[in-house]
């Protein structure tokens, strides 16, 4: 399945913009750590993150981030971008996980969408603030995670969709290739994982998204998320926040693993057995991943309860 960037790029609208170029930073050396030491850098640095005015920035980088009638719609746009080709009705009926909650920005549109919604962060900072954001939804539940893993109390359910946005692009390798392998395997039969991976910027790769898939989610919303409104006075991300605020995403372990398009494409179907993996780069720092478990047919020689798989 491609993603709707695909789509809204066809109709020349522009991708989500959780931009904070993680370029200038490769997390020097967490690379090498075991997994549990190099999850403590990265709750370090976003609990130090969370701490700071600018928090929201780094949660969402878009000019009019301090706004919160515009964090919200952005929020609304971002959320419209990752659940393209899903029907609402399919939607209202299934379980979400969303790794990386941040505040729960996405979380309250995405609790008003789905059967229930549980959102996990490695920042208790970031929980907090999530839970006091969404206080009072019935349908929430939001955890603290250890960096590799879905936390044991969300792995009582398969879920319909799971969403990364803006996580992995932060992360080394290791943890993101130990947390896929643990929220893929909660998917459900018919379950999408989506998902952002930073991308090495020399590499010339571009998958190329199939123009039958694009067309196959001409209806990616059976009703459209609203656009976001574009601010009163448009700046730029430079003008919009301090010199201090960007300067911490050059300084601390602010920036991810840069993939290559193939070593995506392989690492990804390796940690995801069973999923159909779509990718698409619509910017040269930037790739979509779409995961898909293969379909179940009743008819391809499966006794009752077994599973067979197409593809
Ligand atoms: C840029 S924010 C995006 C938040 C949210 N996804 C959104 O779009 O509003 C990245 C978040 O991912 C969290 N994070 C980073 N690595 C993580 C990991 N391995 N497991 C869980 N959360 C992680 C950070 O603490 C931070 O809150």
């Amino acid at each position: 399945m491609a993603s709707r960037l695909a789509l809204l790029r066809a109709a020349g609208v522009n991708g989500p913009t959780l931009r904070a170029r993680p370029a200038a930073c490769t997390l020097a050396g967490v690379q090498d750590l075991p997994d549990s030491d190099a999850a403590r850098r990265v709750r370090d640095t976003w609990n130090s993150l969370a701490a700071t005015p600018w928090r929201d920035f780094f949660v969402a980088s878009h000019a009019g981030w301090r706004d919160p009638r515009l964090f919200d719609a952005q929020a609304a746009a971002d959320l419209g971008h990752f659940l393209a080709g899903l029907g609402r009705r399919w939607l209202a009926r299934r379980h979400v996980l969303e790794i990386g909650c941040g505040v729960g920005r996405l979380a309250v549109p995405l609790a008003a969408l789905a059967h229930s919604y549980t959102g996990f962060d490695i920042a208790d900072a970031m929980v907090q603030e999530a839970r006091r954001h969404c206080a009072g939804l019935a349908n929430v539940r939001l955890l603290t995670g250890d960096g590799t893993s879905v936390p044991a109390i969300a792995r009582d359910r398969r879920y319909g969709v799971v969403l990364a946005a803006a996580v992995f692009i932060h992360c080394p390798r290791q943890l993101i290739e130990a947390t896929v392998r643990s929220a893929a395997a909660l998917l459900d039969r018919d379950g999408t994982f989506r998902l952002q991976l930073r991308v090495d910027a020399d590499d010339r790769d571009a998958p190329l998204v199939d123009a039958a898939q694009i067309r196959a989610q001409q209806d990616p919303l059976d009703e459209p998320l609203p656009p976001a409104p574009a601010p009163d006075q448009p700046a730029d991300l430079a003008s919009a926040v301090p010199g201090e605020a960007l300067a911490l995403t050059r300084s601390s372990d602010y920036g991810g693993h840069p993939f290559r398009v193939a070593e995506a494409d392989e690492a990804l179907r390796e940690w995801a057995p069973g999923c159909r993996v779509a990718l698409h780069r619509p910017e040269r720092h930037q790739l979509y991943a779409v995961l898909t478990r293969r379909t179940v047919h009743a008819d391809a020689g499966a006794t009752p309860g077994q599973a067979a798989t197409t593809d």
